[in-house]
């Protein structure tokens, strides 16, 4: 896969710095094009000069111009590169560059550049083992992971300070074979598709601080999102409330109720080529939502009934005005799992559907795994291994590339 790919590899300042430039041989040797950008604290362990004889490239440090007085060299190598690479490594990346990307910096050429990048980005953590299993660190990950960004999980063993513990920056053949893996995993073959994603629960108000919704966490339907933006598509994800971060290059509208979100697919479905309702949608939303919050109404009170009528169902609706649309459902089911599940397909006109159960381990609310079966118009059922749910998006894109 590296053959003819443009990698920028972006080097913090680590100890394991050196083994950078068996990476950047490696990847040569493999016929990708290499540019290296380095923070000034890199420099402070192998010297640009290095990195550059082995990339045969100018290696950047500074976000600015060498000569002040001119302009023809102005600020945007960040951009430039953005546009040019097919995947971006940051290796080793220190607890500093990890804060600093999962919130958005851009104060050196490698923040900037993360920022401005439309290809894969992979990040492989090297630190001490207090700073990498620090609460700080984990969670500025969980915030890259949440993006689409792969994370290179570091390795345990003897570390520079001594202690002993997770931290260590894998081998170089590691690092490359990841690489390789990532650009063979994200394939451009969904470019020029429009694919609209729902995500997460609906919120249907009772009162004005209460309301019934379910336990979706709206992982899958992101991955989702990621997945197919990695993969070259326009990306539109109605997500209803979940705590989680916008994938990049993703465009994101929030709803919260199932009227919101039915409106907000509507609004897009006829741009769209394939639409995949990943969401939870309430089935029952209450007939009156009180204007104020509903009193207790003392000790002896038998208790309060709240009215329920039908929502709207998205995607029969919207499956029943399709034209040149794949459209996708999820089924969550609790028994007779396929039997069901390939009804809803019949009854909802779909062209494919993903089943979840309840009674498969690792496919709970809210896990980082699932367990899915995909069942296609013609009745075809296949059962995935469990994977991570960034995974099993992919799989379920590449099933549906076959509907074509
Ligand atoms: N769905 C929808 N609008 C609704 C309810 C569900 O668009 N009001 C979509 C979901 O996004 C999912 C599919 O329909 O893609 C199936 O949802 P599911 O909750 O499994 O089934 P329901 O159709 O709601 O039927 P039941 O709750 O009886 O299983």
């Amino acid at each position: 896969m590296l053959a003819d790919k443009n990698i920028v590899l972006g080097v913090t300042g680590g100890i394991s710095v050196y083994k950078m430039c068996t990476v950047v041989r490696l990847l040569k040797k493999a016929g990708a094009h290499v540019r290296v950008v380095m923070t000034q604290s890199a420099t402070e362990f192998v010297t640009p000069l290095t990195f550059s004889t082995l990339s045969e490239e100018e290696v950047i440090v500074s976000l600015w111009p060498k000569d002040k007085h001119s302009s023809t060299d102005l600020g945007v190598k960040h951009i430039d590169l953005g546009l040019w690479a097919h995947a971006m490594l940051v290796a080793p990346a220190t607890a500093n560059t990890i804060a600093h990307l999962a919130h958005g910096y851009a104060e050196d050429i490698i923040s900037s550049t993360v920022l401005a990048l439309r290809c894969p980005l992979i990040v492989a953590p090297a630190m001490d083992v207090d700073m990498w299993e620090n609460d700080a660190t984990q969670q500025n990950v969980s915030i890259l992971k949440g993006r689409g960004i792969f994370i290179i999980p570091p390795e345990s063993g003897e570390l520079a300070s001594g202690l002993v513990g997770a931290g260590r920056l894998p081998e170089p053949d590691t690092i490359v074979d990841y690489v390789d893996d990532v650009l063979e995993k994200t394939p451009c073959d969904l470019s020029g598709k429009k694919i609209l994603v729902t995500a997460g629960p609906t919120h249907e108000p009772i009162d004005p601080v209460r309301f019934i919704g379910n336990r979706s966490s709206g992982k899958m339907g992101f991955a989702l999102a990621t997945a197919a933006s990695l993969r070259g598509a326009d990306v539109t994800l109605i997500s209803g409330p979940v705590s989680l971060g916008t994938p990049k290059n993703v465009k994101r509208i929030d709803v919260e109720t199932a009227e919101q979100m039915h409106n907000a697919v509507l609004d897009h479905f006829e741009k769209t080529d394939i639409l995949i309702m990943a969401a939870a949608v309430a089935d029952y939303t209450p007939v009156e939502v009180a204007e104020h919050k509903i009193k207790k109404l003392g000790s002896h009170a038998h208790g309060i009934s709240v009215e329920l009528r039908s929502t709207s169902d998205i995607l029969h609706i919207v499956a029943e005005k399709k034209s040149k649309q794949i459209v996708v459902g999820f089924a969550l089911e609790t028994t007779n799992e396929l039997e069901h599940a390939k009804q809803k397909l019949e009854k909802k006109n779909l062209d494919m559907i993903v089943l979840n159960s309840t009674n498969d381990k690792g496919a709970a609310f809210g896990t980082e795994t699932n367990v899915v079966t995909i069942i296609q118009k013609d009745g075809t059922a296949t059962k995935l291994p469990k994977k991570p749910k960034f995974d099993v998006a992919m799989e379920i894109l590449n099933y549906l590339l076959k509907l074509k």
